[in-house]
C-alpha cells in the first residue's frame, strides 16, 4: 500500500491572492482537485492525507467529497510545511509500506514520475523527483561575493514527490523533531539520519504553483 500525504496548509503568500493558491482554479478546476485526480490514477495509491490549514478544513472537505474513490483524510497543519507533514504521519496506516509526500500546489506532476518514485522508493528506500540544473549556480556570501561555482553537472533541482519506506520517514522525521531541525524538503531529514536517497529524473512541467506567472504557466501546459 502506498499513502499519500498531501501538504496545502501553507498560506500562498507569494501568489498574491485572496484566495489560497491551492483553491486557484485552473481550466476550472482547483489546482488541488487537479493533484489528487494525478495521484487518484495511480493504481497501487491507496489513500490520501491532506494537511490544511485549521480555518481550511471545511472547504478543503467539502471540495474533495464525492469526487475520488480512495479514502482521503483532512487533518489541521502547522506552522511550517514539515510540521503539516509531521501531523499527516501520526495518520498513516500500519500497513503502507511506502509514504509519498507531494506538494498540493504541483498539480502538474505526471504518472510516470510518481510510479518511477514509488518503484525506487520500494526499491532504495528513499527516493526524490528532481530534474537537471539548467543555470550555472553560484554559491555566494552574505555580502554578495562569489565564494565559488557549483558543478553543474552535479546539481539537481529537487520537487516532490518524494518517497520512503515507512520505517524511514518515521525515523527522519522523530529524529529532525528532537533535534529542532527544520528542512526545505523532506529528503534533507532522511538525509541526516544517514540514508542514501535516490534521483528519479522529472521533467520541468512539475513547477510548484508559487507566483501569478506560475499560473499562467499552468494554464497554458493544459490547453496544450
Ligand atoms: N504547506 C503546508 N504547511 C505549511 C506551509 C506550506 O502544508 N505550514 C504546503 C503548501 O500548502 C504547499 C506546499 O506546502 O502545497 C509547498 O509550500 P509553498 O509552495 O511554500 O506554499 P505556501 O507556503 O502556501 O506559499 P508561500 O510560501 O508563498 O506563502
Ligand atoms: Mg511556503
Amino acid at each position: 500500500m502506498v499513502t499519500v500525504i498531501i501538504p496545502a496548509a501553507g498560506q500562498g503568500r507569494r501568489m498574491n491572492s485572496a484566495t489560497n493558491k491551492i483553491f486557484l482554479p485552473i481550466q476550472g478546476k482547483p489546482v488541488l482537485i487537479h493533484t489528487l485526480e494525478k495521484f487518484s490514477a495511480v493504481d497501487r495509491v491507496s489513500n490520501f492525507i491532506i494537511a490544511a490549514a485549521e480555518y481550511e478544513i471545511d472547504d478543503v472537505k467539502n471540495l474533495v467529497a464525492g469526487k475520488f474513490s480512495k479514502p482521503i483524510e483532512v487533518i489541521a497543519g502547522g506552522s511550517e510545511r514539515q510540521f503539516s507533514i509531521n501531523n499527516c504521519l501520526q495518520l498513516v496506516p500500519t500497513d503502507s509500506e511506502i509514504v509519498l509526500v507531494h506538494d498540493a500546489a504541483r498539480p502538474l506532476v505526471s504518472k510516470t514520475v510518481i510510479e518511477n518514485v514509488i518503484d525506487s522508493a520500494e526499491k532504495f528506500g528513499a527516493s526524490i523527483a528532481a530534474v537537471r540544473e539548467k543555470n550555472t549556480v553560484k554559491f555566494a556570501d552574505d555580502d554578495l561575493f562569489v565564494e565559488k561555482t557549483l558543478p553543474r553537472s552535479n546539481l539537481w533541482e529537487v520537487q516532490t514527490p518524494q518517497g520512503f519506506r515507512r520505517d524511514i520517514i518515521f525515523r527522519a522525521y522523530e529524529s529532525a523533531l528532537k533535534d529542532h531541525f527544520v528542512g526545505t524538503d523532506d529528503s534533507s531529514l532522511v538525509e541526516r539520519i544517514g540514508i542514501k536517497v535516490k534521483i528519479v529524473e522529472s521533467d520541468s512541467f512539475n513547477i510548484k504553483i508559487t507566483t501569478p506567472d506560475d499560473l499562467i504557466f499552468a494554464q497554458h501546459v493544459l490547453n496544450n
